[in-house]
């Protein structure tokens, strides 16, 4: 069965890119059904309505509580039928009770080796640390922070004479190759959530 996928997105969207142009030209065996935003400014709604998928904007601060936000976004995805939500860029912390609602159907992608750099400088951070290597992580969503069981990593060597902009141009191309794939794994059923580990069935890479 085809799964429906929803992107969340506040800002640039290049991975959600990657993801449309993956399912273009390799099938991820899923439906980008739809594009939510909270920034309606975000360049992910217009990459959305230029590949016609629908997009969606809503104003956290129009609702009275984080509660109201999150209960008219689940209504959404259940209208949808959505089956899997991919978090590409989304500066909007989830909440316990909307991950506990789509356990294990939620996807997030990191710019640094988790656990290391967790938090939104993931490259900042590891660059200014001065590690030798950094990297990429797509991982489940649970209720901590950049904590859920982790489905792929790829490491980033960080070359001595290399500004922060050129470890950024890196680890951006890095997820775009990765993102994808784990979409794609899901889409096809084949990761296999055991505790923290997650076993991908038939892997490719
Ligand atoms: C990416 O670096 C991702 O790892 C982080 O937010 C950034 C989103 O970039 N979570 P984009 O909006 O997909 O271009």
């Amino acid at each position: 069965m085809i799964k429906r996928i929803a992107v969340f997105a506040s800002g640039f969207g290049s991975n959600l890119q990657a993801i449309i142009d993956y399912n273009k030209n390799h099938s991820l065996n899923g439906e980008i059904a739809l594009v939510f935003s909270n920034n309606k400014d975000a360049y992910a709604l217009s990459r959305a309505k230029e590949n016609n998928i629908k997009s969606i904007f809503f104003n956290p601060s129009d609702y009275g509580t984080r509660e109201e936000f999150d209960k008219k976004i689940i209504e959404l995805l259940e209208e949808e039928k959505i089956d899997l939500v991919v978090l590409a860029g989304y500066m909007f912390l989830v909440n316990p009770g909307f991950v506990r609602k789509f356990k294990n159907r939620i996807l997030n992608i990191h710019p640094a080796l988790l656990p290391s750099f967790k938090g939104t400088h993931g490259i900042k951070d590891a660059y200014e640390y001065g590690v030798k290597v950094t990297g990429v992580t797509v991982h489940f969503v649970d209720e901590g922070l950049d904590s859920g069981p982790i489905i792929i990593q790829k490491a980033v060597d960080i070359n001595q004479d290399e500004s922060m902009e050129e470890l950024e141009e890196k680890i951006h191309c890095v997820e775009h190759e990765i993102y994808p794939l784990a979409v794609k794994y899901f889409c096809e059923d084949r990761l296999k959530i055991e505790g923290r580990k997650v076993k991908i069935l038939n892997k490719m890479i």
